[in-house]
């Protein structure tokens, strides 16, 4: 029977005789006496083991490999002076361990160590592979209890505090817009056709407030065919709620309450209410971002009316024709940023262009307060223009400013990856800070180059601000995300709830009259038999419980999580299936694998 859990043992318990099961962390022989590290899933403890003071286990522990599993019952004492290790928590006892039995030995060679000390260097995919033995690493541990204890606290606060009801909505169901490809099953009943996973419970939720539920929330699995990053999975899941009767402001405010509740219960940490805002307008004028870490400043500045008249034609031309030039400037930025990196072939310039940016000009401001200039600004740029630069950007001597020059978009997404990585390189964030920030107000849609056609930003469920309906296509949504250290963690929207306004947006977006009825006849119809105004959020659980865990990666708090590849390494799926599965689904593969 066990008594205690490893981890648990403290100085109180000195002189009990207790039973708990575990695996060898390490074992260690000192001249006879056996050290054990005894884990489990709350943590470890030390077991001695030698031929006077335990006789009966001396010869079992002897024995022990490593992961081996066992049962100890011992009595807990006091470790000796020298080998006190404030290190872990139950580093002040150690057990005599008067009985061990082995449960389970290993029987092959450990892919790698599990124990701590050897096991940050294991690469992924052979952790993937091995992931219950990945998951036996008191990190990962760590990360899945507190993953739990995240959702824990958000079932208390909306079930408790608030009200909230969770129901389960269709894994199998029709394909709902979210913006990335579907993952799609066939039926065999209905030959020919084809289930699609949710990307979101979106039209499920909303469809439950037409029922009446008011407040609805669900930990839910979400599916996207999308390409993988560290913050995205195929698989993932979302703190999904909706309810009825809120307007954005009681939304964002309960909102608050929760995100502050999950922080005091999981980490202690009181959270300052209201949270800051910024319109989406806002975030990409001043951070060239709609989720900018504003844990650091480097703020970018519009220039585009200083230089619109000057005869450097790239600037000129680029701001006459829709364009805009704007200036990252980096304090400091001159001693450590070279031309080299700045030019072709330069890391910078690689992001730059990643990016889309053709070019990075740049103004150095010397010590002397002299400026020094790329080729063509030098000469282009008229004494009262770079006085104006300056003056707008604030520059001192040591500043380095980096233009970026073209379309928003491109001049946005450049300047806040160089942001971001100038950040890092001079270590400009504080990684105690938490800065959870709203953004409000993002524009309905955006335009789709490749499609040639308007796309809804956030979905296309999402309500047009009232102010803004005599032209939809420039309208802004009511819409809010939840940033948290420029991570997007949440997302959502007032909806719409009057038929004729959805009709307009699906119109808007290029969807027919027919093609809306055929694909969302159901929700259409649902909005003329009484429905209540509403709106919602979606958090990613996986992204919430990745920050606060200090991880990099969501694959680190995800039990199961597939590779960039979107594989299972550990049960190898993907796979192929039978031909006979197939000839049942009424599906046959066009695919040719190259030989
Ligand atoms: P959205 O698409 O913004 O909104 O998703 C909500 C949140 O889910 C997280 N997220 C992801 N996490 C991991 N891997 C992914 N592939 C992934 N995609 C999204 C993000 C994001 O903020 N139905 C709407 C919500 C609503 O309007 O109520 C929705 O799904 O943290």
């Amino acid at each position: 029977m066990r008594t205690h859990y490893c981890g648990e043992l403290r100085k109180e318990h000195i002189g009990e005789t207790v039973t708990f099961y575990g695996w060898v962390d390490r074992r260690r022989d000192h001249g006879g006496v056996i050290f054990l590290d005894l884990r489990d899933r709350s943590g470890i403890v030390q077991i001695v083991s030698d031929p006077q003071r335990t006789p009966d286990s001396y010869e079992q522990a002897n024995a022990l490999r490593n992961e081996y599993v066992v049962e100890i019952t011992g009595r807990v004492t006091h470790r000796p002076e020298e080998s006190l290790n404030p290190r872990i928590p139950t580093g002040e006892v150690e057990i005599y361990a008067d009985k061990i039995q082995l449960l389970n030995a290993v029987r092959k060679q450990l892919p790698f160590q599990v124990s701590l000390a050897d096991t940050e260097t294991v690469r992924e995919d052979l952790r993937l592979k091995y992931r219950y033995l990945d998951l036996r690493r008191e990190r990962m541990a760590q990360n899945l209890q507190l993953r739990h204890q995240i959702v824990k606290a958000m079932r208390r606060y909306l079930e408790d505090l608030e009200g909230f009801i969770e129901v389960e909505t269709p894994i199998l169901t029709r394909s709902t817009p979210e913006g990335a490809r579907d993952y799609v099953l066939p039926s065999r009943v209905n030959p020919g056709e084809w289930y699609a996973l949710p990307q979101s419970p979106q039209l499920f939720k909303q469809l439950l407030m037409v029922s009446g539920l008011d407040r609805y929330y669900q930990i839910a699995r979400c599916f996207r065919d999308e390409d993988l990053r560290a913050d995205r999975q195929p698989e993932f899941t979302q703190l999904d709620m909706e309810m009825s009767f809120m307007s954005q402001e009681e939304i964002i405010e309960l909102n608050e309450k929760l995100v502050c509740h999950i922080f005091k219960t999981v980490k202690g940490i009181e959270l300052q209410r209201p949270f800051p805002r910024l319109t989406y307008t806002q975030g990409m004028e001043r951070y060239g971002s709609d989720k900018p870490d504003t844990r650091y400043g480097l703020e970018l500045v519009d220039v585009s009316d200083i230089v619109k008249d000057s005869s450097f034609k790239v600037f000129r031309d680029t701001v006459n024709n829709g364009g805009i030039v704007k200036i990252l400037p980096i304090p400091n930025g001159n001693d450590v940023i070279s031309n080299v990196r700045i030019k072709p072939g330069g890391d910078l310039f690689k992001e730059a262009s990643e990016a889309g940016a053709k070019g990075l000009a740049y103004i150095r401001v010397r010590d002397d307060g002299e400026i020094d200039t790329i080729g063509a600004i030098k000469d282009n740029l008229s004494v009262e223009q770079k006085q104006e630069i300056l003056r707008r950007t604030d520059a001192k001597a040591g500043h380095l400013l980096l233009f970026g020059a073209g379309d928003a978009a491109t001049v946005n997404k450049t300047l806040d990856r160089l942001r971001q990585a100038i950040a890092k390189e001079f270590e400009l964030i504080d990684p105690e800070k938490i800065n959870l920030l709203w953004i409000t107000d993002f524009p309905m849609f955006e335009w789709n180059a490749d499609e040639k056609r308007l796309e809804a930003l956030h979905h296309p469920f999402t309500a047009p601000h009232p102010d803004d309906l005599s032209d939809l296509k420039i309208a802004r949504a009511q819409a809010y995300d939840l940033v948290l250290n420029g991570v997007e963690v949440g997302g959502g929207s007032l909806r719409i709830y009057q038929r004729e306004i959805q009709q307009q947006v699906f119109e808007a977006i290029g969807l027919s009259a027919e093609e809306a009825q055929s694909k969302f006849g159901f929700l259409l119809e649902a909005f003329e038999y009484g429905t209540p105004p509403h709106g919602g959020i979606a958090y990613g659980l996986d992204r919430l419980v990745m920050l606060l865990a200090g991880e990099e990666s969501i694959r680190d708090v995800i039990a199961f999580p597939k590779t960039q590849q979107a594989r299972c390494l550990l049960t190898d799926a993907p796979s192929s299936v039978d031909a006979k599965q197939l000839k049942e689904l009424h599906v046959a593969s066009t695919y040719k694998p190259k030989s």
